[in-house]
C-alpha cells in the first residue's frame, strides 16, 4: 500500500503563504473564486524577466489555443449527455463522457474483467519444462497438440487485438462499451504474452510456432478467414451510416466475437484443458484455464453487443443479414472441424476427431441461438460434458467468482 504519511507536513514557508492565501479568500463564495481563480491563471500566462526564450515561446504558442476549435474536433456534440441519445453505433453524443450509462452490463463486465486480472508468469511452469525436455512424458500426439495450439494462439490474439483497436473501438459509438473494449484490448495483450511465456519456457523454436500462420494450412485458414473481415473497416476512411456500412461493422462483430472467439478457440482449449485434467502439462493448462475465463467474458460481451445493435437497427437485421450471419458461423464451424482433424490425426487424451466435431457442432448451434437464428445442427449433444462445468455461461457467475478468491488468496488452480 501507498503512504501519504511522509507527505502530509506542510514546512514552514509553505504553510506561512498557505495560510495567508486561505486568509483572503475565506470569505469567497464559488462564483467569486471562480473569477478569482480564472484570473489567476491568466496572469501565470504572462512572460516574466527570468523566462527562458523556450518557456517565452510556450507561453505566447498557448494565446493561440482555442477552445471551442478544440472541442469542435472530439467526437459528437459537447453538450451533457442524456442517456436516451447513447447508441451502440452512429451515436452523436459526446464520446468522452462515461456517464450516465446506458448499457449497464458493458460497465459490469468492465468491472468483472478487472476483478478477473492476473499475469501468466504468476503460474508455475516448472512440471511443464521438466515433461516437455523429457523424452517419455508425452505421446507424439500430445506434443503435436501443444505445438499446433501455441502456433495457433500465438499469433490469433493479435489478429483479434488488432482489429478491435484498429477497426471495432472506432465505430462502436458508446463510452462504456469502449472501457470494455480497452480492457478487452488489454486482456488479449495478456494472452499473447501468456503464448509467448510457454513458448519461451519450453525452449521452442519461437520464430517455427510464430510463424505458424502462415505455414501451416489448418491453422493459417483461421487466420485468413478472420482477416478478411478486417480489412475493409479497418481502412482509416471507414465510417458507418449506411445500410452497407452498418451490416459491414456487424459482418466483423459476427465474423471476431461468434466465430473466431467464439468457435475457433474451443478445439484448443478443450484439448489443453484435457492434457491439464491428465496431470500434462498443468502449467500450459492452467495459462489456459485463465484465458478461457476471459474469452467467456469477450464472448459475452459480443453477442450483448451484436443483440444491441439489432434492437437499435432492426432494418440491418434482414433475411439475407440472418442467412450471411448462418453461412458465417457454419464456415467457422467448419474450419473449426477440419483444425480437429489436423491437430488429432488419431484418438488422443480420451478424445478423438470426430467427438471433437459433434462437440463443435453443439457450440455453433448454441452461438446461432445467442444472436436470434435457429440450430443448424439439431438433436447435437456434448460429449465434453467436464467442459461446460469449466465455460458454461449459465454457470460462469459461480466459476467467476470462484476464480477471483482463488486468485485474491495467491492460490494456484487445481486439476482435481
Ligand atoms: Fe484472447
Ligand atoms: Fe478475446
Amino acid at each position: 500500500m501507498l503512504s501519504w504519511d511522509e507527505f502530509d507536513k506542510e514546512d514552514g514557508a509553505d504553510a506561512a503563504v498557505a495560510s495567508n492565501t486561505t486568509a483572503q479568500i475565506a470569505d469567497m463564495n464559488i462564483d467569486k473564486l471562480d473569477q478569482v481563480g480564472g484570473a489567476a491563471a491568466v496572469e501565470a500566462r504572462a512572460i516574466a524577466a527570468d523566462d527562458s526564450a523556450a518557456v517565452a515561446r510556450a507561453k505566447a504558442a498557448l494565446d493561440q489555443l482555442d477552445i471551442a476549435e478544440g472541442l469542435a474536433e472530439l467526437e459528437g456534440a459537447s453538450a451533457r449527455v442524456a442517456v436516451d441519445e447513447k447508441r451502440m453505433i452512429n451515436c452523436r453524443a459526446d464520446l468522452n463522457q462515461l456517464v450516465p450509462f446506458k448499457y449497464d452490463w458493458a460497465w459490469q463486465k468492465y468491472l468483472d474483467g478487472c476483478a478477473n486480472h492476473w499475469m501468466p508468469q504468476e503460474v508455475n511452469m516448472n512440471a511443464d519444462i521438466a515433461l516437455w525436455k523429457g523424452t517419455d512424458g508425452l505421446t507424439d500426439d500430445e506434443r503435436r497438440i501443444v505445438m499446433r495450439n501455441l502456433g495457433f494462439f500465438s499469433t490469433a490474439d493479435s489478429l483479434v487485438a488488432n482489429n478491435l483497436v484498429l477497426a471495432v473501438y472506432r465505430l462502436i459509438t458508446n463510452p462504456e462499451c469502449r472501457q470494455y473494449i480497452l480492457r478487452q484490448a488489454f486482456e488479449e495483450a495478456i494472452h499473447t504474452h501468456a503464448y509467448q511465456y510457454c513458448i519461451e519456457s519450453l525452449g521452442m523454436d519461437e520464430g517455427a510456432i510464430f510463424n505458424m500462420y502462415h505455414e501451416i494450412p489448418s491453422v493459417a485458414k483461421k487466420a485468413a478467414w478472420g482477416l478478411k473481415y478486417t480489412r475493409s473497416i479497418s481502412d482509416p476512411t471507414f465510417t458507418t451510416g449506411t445500410v452497407e456500412t452498418d451490416k459491414e461493422l456487424l459482418r466483423n462483430l459476427i465474423a471476431y466475437y461468434c466465430v473466431l472467439e467464439g468457435i475457433f478457440f474451443y478445439c484448443g482449449f478443450t484439448q489443453i484443458l484435457s492434457m491439464g485434467r491428465r496431470n500434462k502439462m498443468t502449467g500450459v493448462a492452467e495459462q489456459f484455464q485463465y484465458i478461457l475465463r476471459d474469452e467467456s467474458m469477450h464472448l459475452n460481451f459480443g453477442i450483448d453487443v451484436i443483440n444491441q445493435i439489432k434492437i437499435e437497427n432492426p432494418h440491418l437485421w434482414d433475411a439475407a443479414m440472418k442467412d450471411e450471419a448462418t453461412q458465417m458461423i457454419l464456415e467457422g464451424t467448419q474450419l473449426e472441424i477440419e483444425y480437429a482433424r489436423d491437430t488429432m490425426p488419431r484418438g488422443v487424451l480420451g478424445m478423438n476427431a470426430a467427438m471433437m466435431e459433434d462437440y463443435l457442432k453443439f457450440i455453433a448451434n448454441r452461438r446461432l441461438t445467442q444472436i436470434g437464428l435457429k440450430e443448424e445442427y439439431p438433436g447435437t449433444t456434448n460429449p465434453f460434458p467436464w467442459m461446460s462445468e469449466i465455460m458454461d455461461l449459465k454457470k460462469e457467475k459461480n466459476f467467476f467468482e470462484t476464480r477471483v478468491i482463488e486468485y485474491q488468496t495467491g492460490g494456484a488452480l487445481s486439476w482435481d
